[in-house]
């Protein structure tokens, strides 16, 4: 059965913004900023403090590192040497699930269950060393309401993560408890930040001008300094960066994948955003556009953002690896001609996922410049989807100079490789002072 075209073409339309309606997004994405600024409630992003402001780059000295975000947790040992230096010592990490052998993000896992296997991997990166004092910058990835630099609870679960028992508690006290049950009492947490914030704290490290971090992976989400907001509690300099949790920015209007596929998630109505743009969600939407066109709404068949990236790569004359990908994941033997449409729509979706995420970067660059000048600068951006996805990163410039036009030569976006890891040994770096 070939594709028909008409309904082809409608599905296209859905997923293609053009630069009007982008800016109309960047704009509003200012104005629900501006609203959270003001009074919180008021806008779709949790905006979250982090008590952190930017590193001046001279933090020295070793900390552990906890990376937990996603299905992969990691941990490493780092040596700061200032003056934007730093080695890996040690790292290892291992998945949080491994299908058929064990599950810690899904519903029937405890709290205890997942920071336990997080202590053993930790208690791993010292060697089962239980008497060096070791201080810890923990790299905790959902949103959570933060008091000062140590603790974060954990508002709700993201990334159709489940485990009882995390939602509303401490991470940093969870930890410590599986710590102590492991005998590794002597690692103390100091620091606990979202991976935007990570990020940007080892960009900033690294290099000046760097205001704005961001992930562009299996979730998404930026932060950005503001210069307005000082603590007593907290550390840094430049104000205090805002961790947007700007995956839950709801002031867009969905179309009907984004909305069948919010309606079917673990967490409908939550991180609207994320859900159209994010890598764990953008081989979801392919698929539900796929069984349209097949006449089997409705029917999951798996593909994963990997799955397109390689279906988008492969550019063979008769693209047979993407026809084998679909063999395997849809069941059917496409025809060349609906294989070559299957990878137009993927690269659609990925577009409009870097465009979406360009729009709102843009906002935060006005909202920076306030009345004032665009100042030269960079956007630090860790993530698989920016660094791997085909078509994501050029897709990002190109909307980005859009939007700002002459301006754009001004502003670009950095890959930040690994900066979650080291931003959590720079804030208990910085934590210490
Ligand atoms: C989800 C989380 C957010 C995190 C992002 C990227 O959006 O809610 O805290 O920064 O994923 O990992």
């Amino acid at each position: 059965m070939a594709f028909n075209q008409a309904q082809f073409k409608d599905i296209i339309a859905e997923f293609t913004i053009d630069t009007e309606r982008l800016h109309q997004i960047a704009a509003t994405f200012r104005q629900d900023l501006q609203l959270g600024l003001r009074d919180v409630t008021q806008s779709s992003m949790r905006m979250l403090k982090s008590y952190v402001g930017l590193p001046s780059g001279n933090e020295k000295g070793e900390y552990l590192a906890l990376d937990f975000g996603g299905t992969n947790i990691r941990v490493f040992k780092f040596r700061l040497d200032g003056g934007g230096k730093y080695a890996i010592i040690k790292r290892v990490g291992r998945p949080l699930i491994v299908p058929g052998e064990y599950d810690y993000i899904c519903k029937d896992a405890t709290a205890e269950q997942m920071f336990d296997f997080i202590a053993e991997l930790i208690d791993e990166a010292i060697d089962g060393d239980h008497t060096t004092k070791y201080y810890l910058g923990h790299t905790f990835s959902f949103p959570s309401t933060q008091t000062n630099l140590y603790d974060a609870r954990l508002i709700i679960w993201t990334k159709e993560f489940a485990t009882q028992g995390v939602e509303g508690q401490v991470a940093n006290d969870l930890l410590v408890e599986a710590l102590k049950r492991r005998g590794a009492g002597n690692v103390e947490p100091v620091a606990v930040l979202n991976d935007t914030v990570a990020v940007l704290l080892s960009a900033a490290y690294k290099t000046p001008d760097t205001f704005i971090g961001s992930i562009y992976a299996t979730g998404h989400n930026t932060c950005y300094l503001e210069p307005t907001i000082h603590d007593p509690k907290g550390v840094g300099s430049g104000g205090m960066i805002l961790n947007l949790e700007c995956g839950n920015f709801s002031k867009i209007v969905p179309n009907r994948f984004d909305r069948e596929y919010d309606e079917g998630s673990e967490k409908p109505g939550e991180q609207r955003f994320e859900k159209m743009v994010s890598g764990r969600y953008m081989g979801e939407l392919l698929g539900m556009a796929i069984a349209e066109l097949l006449g089997e709404k409705g029917k999951q068949y798996g593909l994963t953002s990997v799955d397109m990236s390689m279906m988008i790569l492969d550019d063979s004359p008769n693209l047979q690896r993407a026809t084998d990908i679909l063999m395997a994941k849809v069941g059917r033997e496409l025809d060349y001609v609906d294989v070559a449409k299957v990878r137009e729509l993927a690269a659609t979706i990925v577009i409009r996922s870097a465009r979406l995420v360009a729009a709102s970067f843009v906002a935060l660059v006005w909202q920076r410049a306030g009345s004032g000048k665009i100042q030269q600068q960079h956007v630090a951006v860790d993530g698989s989807v920016y660094e791997k996805m085909p078509l994501a990163k050029e897709n990002i410039t190109r909307a980005m100079s859009e939007l700002l036009g002459e301006d754009a030569a001004k502003v670009d976006t950095i890959l930040d490789n690994g900066g979650s890891g080291l931003g959590a040994a720079i804030a208990a770096a910085m934590a210490q002072k």
